[in-house]
């Protein structure tokens, strides 16, 4: 995406300046880099960012799915003078709903903000695709692969817990790319009894194994998320479902039962080729919206084509998986248990 930003800007003449850390590199004294191509063409293969980054600090503006709290106004005008203090014309947040939504704010504000969609979960509104997805996907995909040998040799069940949060795009889709017979999500509510009678049945007709997946922000039958931290400063930190699903699932099915949490390896490592050239493109997209001063929009992409939303299209509402669409539709055609 940076790559995209700097050479489309550098065309135009423009300087790039990177704030390190995200909205925090704002705060007086400013911290930031100068972006010349020659220092963004090697990033291509590179996950993350090369500015650094941050979910918290003082720019947070949710906690917790549609709660948002404004930044401070303090804190607000002392960004704004590193803004004035380096003359920038256009700021390009690029992050998900949380920094969006922080960047909705500033540009109620009267700044120059322009978003672009960057987050694994792929669930803002708005934008078929956020750039990222794609690459947790591979992961997710690849752990699959890894798991069905376990899986097969030793006939168990094996538990895959992924990330997404309230979303379960990374399980659906990684679910039904990496061979899964079990995808736990969050807008459908599961019943460990259809799971586990879903199981003894393929048991029953000589399929020994069973690869579940199931998103960390799935709730438990009662309801319950799973969290390792509720109070964690801003979102809710969600983890340990995976455990939990292999419990339950090991003492109604009397098979043996591993889980594996992916964690953050699906948010390092190589981006997949899908996603370094969504990055570019969005990087484009961006400089050309700065170009027109288009301020206060997102860079979206729908039917193959980079586009352009309002900001506040995207935020504050969750792109969620339709428990009535033609993809859930399609993975219980070929015979994957959704667990309703
Ligand atoms: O929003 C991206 C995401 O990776 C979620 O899927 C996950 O719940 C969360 O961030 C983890 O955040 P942290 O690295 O702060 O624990």
């Amino acid at each position: 995406m940076i790559h995209g930003v700097v050479g489309a800007a550098d065309q135009l003449g423009w300087e790039v300046i990177g704030f390190r850390d995200g909205f925090e590199g704002l705060l007086p004294p400013g911290d930031y880099k100068v972006l010349k191509p020659k220092d963004t063409i090697g990033i291509l293969k590179l996950g993350g960012t090369i500015l650094g980054t941050t979910n918290k600090g003082h720019f947070a503006a949710k906690v917790g799915p549609g709660n948002v709290t404004a930044v401070p106004a303090e804190i607000v005008a002392k960004a704004k003078r590193t803004m004035d203090q380096l003359g920038v014309n256009a700021l390009i947040i690029v992050g998900g709903d949380g920094s969006l939504t922080t960047g909705l704010q500033l540009f109620r504000e009267g700044w120059p903000i322009i978003g672009v969609p960057k987050t694994i979960d792929n669930d803002l509104s708005a934008t078929a695709m956020t750039f990222g997805f794609d690459s947790a996907v591979s992961t997710v995909v690849d752990a699959l692969d890894r798991l069905h040998t376990t899986a097969e040799s030793h006939k168990r069940i094996m538990v895959l817990e992924v990330m997404g949060r309230h979303a379960g795009w990374i399980a659906l889709w990684g679910g039904i790319a990496g061979g899964a017979s079990v995808i736990l999500i969050p807008e459908i509510p599961f019943d460990f009894e259809k799971v586990s009678e879903f199981i003894k049945h393929r048991d029953a007709q000589g399929q020994h194994s069973t690869l579940v997946v199931v998103a960390e922000g799935a709730s438990m039958p009662d309801g319950a998320l799973v969290t390792i931290d509720a109070n964690a400063g801003g979102e809710v930190r969600l983890g340990g479902i995976g455990e939990q699903v292999a419990k339950q699932l090991q003492l109604l099915t009397g098979k043996e039962t591993r889980s594996t949490t992916l964690g953050h390896l699906q948010r390092g490592g190589a981006p997949t080729s899908l996603d370094r050239i969504l990055g570019m493109r969005f990087g484009v997209m961006a400089a050309k919206l700065a170009e027109e001063g288009a301020f206060g929009r997102m860079v979206s992409y729908e039917a193959y084509h980079v586009d352009s939303v309002l900001i506040e299209d995207a935020v504050n509402k969750l792109r969620l998986v339709e428990p009535d669409s033609e993809l859930v539709d399609a993975a219980k055609a070929v015979g994957i248990c959704l667990g309703d």
